[in-house]
């Protein structure tokens, strides 16, 4: 499939079947994820797989909102990365979701960005600081967010490429 086809029918799923993601599948989406760029080739990311389904079950529960999916996938990768080592590290991995989101689709696979950066959990406490604590990964480690993966349980439809927000283009 073209790209472009890929990216149009990429989209946020969050319901998943009691089924294992594909080991081949899972090593396609890292792949992504170790062939992103970033800057100054610097790579200062680090992917932690989770197919826990305790600590799945506790991430869902390190924001107060947009995190419960968690607790229903069957993989989660959590993206960290070493602050000191690049200043960039909040593209280089958000870069690095965005690649493997999009390959887990092209996969066939259901997949959502969970945001935790900036985020509190039901009592305000930082939500990756809870991620952190979770994983016990600790500084200089920085987390921008967490990409669940399943086998979809639900169907969403493509983007039309004929309701593009051409106003948002300046030429
Ligand atoms: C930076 C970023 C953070 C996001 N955080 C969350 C989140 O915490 N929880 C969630 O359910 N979806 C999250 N999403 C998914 C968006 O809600 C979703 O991409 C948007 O609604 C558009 O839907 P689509 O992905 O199906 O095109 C996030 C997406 C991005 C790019």
């Amino acid at each position: 499939m073209e790209l472009i086809e890929i990216m149009r029918h990429r989209r946020s799923i969050r319901k998943y079947a009691d089924e294992a993601v594909p080991e081949e599948k899972l090593e396609k989406i890292l792949q992504a994820g170790l062939l992103a760029p970033t800057s100054m080739g610097k790579r200062p990311w680090e992917f932690y797989v989770v197919k826990d389904k305790d600590t799945l079950e506790r991430l869902s529960r390190a924001k107060v909102h947009g995190a419960a999916l968690l607790a229903g996938c069957d993989t989660a990768i959590a993206v960290f990365a070493d602050s000191d080592l690049s200043d960039a590290w909040i593209e280089d991995s958000s870069i690095a979701l965005a690649y493997m989101d999009l390959m887990a689709s092209s996969q066939g696979l259901g997949s959502c960005w969970v945001q935790m950066r900036m985020r509190k959990d039901a009592d305000g406490g930082d939500a990756e600081q809870n991620v952190r604590e979770i994983m016990g990964v600790g500084d200089p480690y920085r987390l921008v967010g967490v990409l669940a993966l399943g086998i979809p349980a639900e169907e969403k439809a493509g983007y039309s490429l004929d309701e593009l927000k051409w106003e948002k283009v300046h030429r």
